[in-house]
């Protein structure tokens, strides 16, 4: 890439970006001129400039005084495009002009204005007339894929509110568009369920094992109420992002299970778990009951989220329980399964099905195939591929529509970021590098069935988190490079300018006052 396309230092990289030698200059206090419907918009875009800008800006009704105006025309961006998140931003010498076919699109352009803004600097620094300037150019921008996005586990961390906002307003700076809010675990339930109240009195209440050499009391209301989770979804509503929750099934169920412990196979005891991995204890799949308190949950949070999916999780769920246990082996029975493989599958059925009541569409971890070559899933049924690309590979053959999450794609931000044992996090190794290079698109689907592939999203999972830090420096800038992964064309893609970029990206990530690793970027 030449310095043209790296003017800015922009991430993700805009598609297309034609600089002029002409500069644009502007006072701090910037009036915005802007058809009504984007004035959510300009509000989010002024309260992100004060949190970490000299500048300030305020809608006028005077087009002649503006320094930015918002038309609602198209942006365009390669002749054909219908991209509704597509914008135009210009930057002239006397007015910076936005254009989009939709408030997404408007968004888009300003988060790309505020990152402008964020490294611009005064050539007067000191002076009471103070004036900045910038660059003039035309960017033309557009995504590659619908969905980029970030998960956080805040089950075996409870996360407080004030701090998934601000991960959530990191992601609009990289116009990152899905969060996926990982609500329960083994080690914590984290949402109120009025028929259940134990979820919370005794689920949400998990003893820590980091703390055990200390006089440590469990944490109590790690939980988040059902106004606080409306907040976090107005707020990301407000900057473009869609919050899906999920809710896991039929394994990671100790916190369950320690709350009601008859909806296990044998009856317990059961503890909300503070060790971390898979346990053999599980939903019984041959209880009612338990369908009972899965289709509540449902319900509850099909009334709280708007967002079109519920995740229903699905992974990891060992059998062992269900191979012995009557119920299990009753209902194997009765619904004339194959056996416990074919158990599992039913129970996804069966709760797709109650996905779908509510008005919902399922997302499921890759396991929910496992098992199912001759069965039906429901065909609208989102697969999440995260042990490697398989899954996402045979469910798009398969027609459901897919996510991409695979450990080994750099999609996993809880693993360390170099082989250095220095570094935090287990498992493999997820160098910045390898986020970056990430294609969601295999090279062993057609043209026809990689339209399956939605998009893509970096996930982490908290067990060894022990701090707010500790997770900006495990997204980031793993996240950063996933954005522009998922935000770019493969063909557009250049390690060697975003590692030039991320260099001055960084000072963004200063200002927004967000730890991240420093290290090595590949290995
Ligand atoms: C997962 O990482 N168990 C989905
Ligand atoms: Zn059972």
């Amino acid at each position: 890439m030449n310095k043209t396309e790296n003017l800015f230092n922009l991430v993700p990289q805009p598609v297309s970006i034609k600089a002029s030698d002409a500069y644009f200059i502007f006072q701090p206090q910037m009036a915005v001129f802007c058809p009504d419907e984007f004035q959510g918009e300009v509000a989010v875009f002024n309260e992100q400039l004060e949190a970490s800008t000299p500048f300030k800006c305020r809608r006028t009704e005077n087009k002649a005084e503006a320094s930015i105006i918002i038309e609602l025309t198209g942006g365009s961006c390669g002749s054909e495009n219908v991209n509704a998140e597509a914008y135009k931003l210009t930057i002239g010498e006397s007015v910076v002009t936005i254009s989009a076919k939709t408030a997404h699109g408007v968004f888009n352009a300003l988060e790309t204005l505020r990152q402008i803004l964020m490294c611009c600097k005064t050539p007067n620094k000191g002076s009471p007339f103070a004036h900045y300037s910038m660059q003039c150019a035309e960017i033309e921008d557009c995504p590659r894929f619908e969905w980029r996005g970030f998960m956080l586990d805040c089950a075996r961390t409870f996360f407080p509110v004030s701090f998934i906002k601000k991960l959530i307003d990191a992601a609009a700076l990289h116009k990152l568009n899905h969060f996926h809010w990982h609500l329960t675990d083994d080690q914590g339930w984290r949402i109120p369920v009025a028929e259940y109240p134990k979820l919370i009195e005794i689920g949400s209440v998990a003893p820590d094992p980091r703390h055990q050499l200390r006089d440590y009391t469990p944490k109590k209301d790690a939980f988040y109420t059902h106004e606080q989770m409306k907040d976090v979804i107005s707020y990301a509503a407000a900057r473009h992002i869609m919050v899906v929750p999920e809710i896991e099934m039929p394994g990671h169920a100790s916190a369950i299970l320690a709350s009601y412990p008859e909806l296990g196979c044998t009856g317990g005891p059961y503890a909300v778990e503070g060790r971390w991995g898979i346990f053999d204890d599980v939903l019984c799949a041959g209880n009612d009951d338990v369908l009972k308190l899965l289709e509540a949950t449902v319900k509850t949070v099909a009334e709280i989220f708007p967002a079109p999916f519920i995740h229903i999780g699905g992974d990891e769920c060992p059998h062992v329980r269900w191979e012995t246990c009557p119920k299990c082996q009753a209902r194997i029975k009765a619904e004339k399964l194959d056996g416990v493989d074919q158990l599992q599958s039913w129970i996804t059925s069966k709760m797709a099905a109650v996905v779908a009541k509510y008005g919902k569409t399922p997302i499921g971890w890759d396991e929910v195939l496992d098992g199912t070559e001759n069965i039906a899933l429901p065909q609208d049924l989102v697969v999440m591929s995260w042990r490697g690309a398989k899954g996402g590979i045979e469910a798009s053959k398969r027609h459901h529509r897919v996510i991409m999450a695979p450990t080994d794609g750099g999609c996993y931000l809880d693993y360390p970021h170099l082989s250095d044992p220095a570094e935090p996090g287990l498992q493999s190794v997820t160098t910045v590098r390898k986020s970056y290079d990430y294609s969601p698109l295999p090279d062993a689907l057609s043209e026809e069935e990689k339209l399956n592939i939605l998009g893509g999203q970096g996930n982490l999972w908290s067990e060894l988190l022990s701090s707010q830090k500790l997770a900006e420096y495990m997204l980031f800038p793993r996240l950063c490079a996933l954005s522009e992964a998922l935000w770019l064309d493969k063909k557009d893609k250049d390690f060697d300018s975003f590692s030039e970029r991320l260099k001055v990206h960084k000072e963004r990530l200063d200002m927004l006052n967000l730890l991240y690793y420093r290290g090595p970027l590949e290995e």
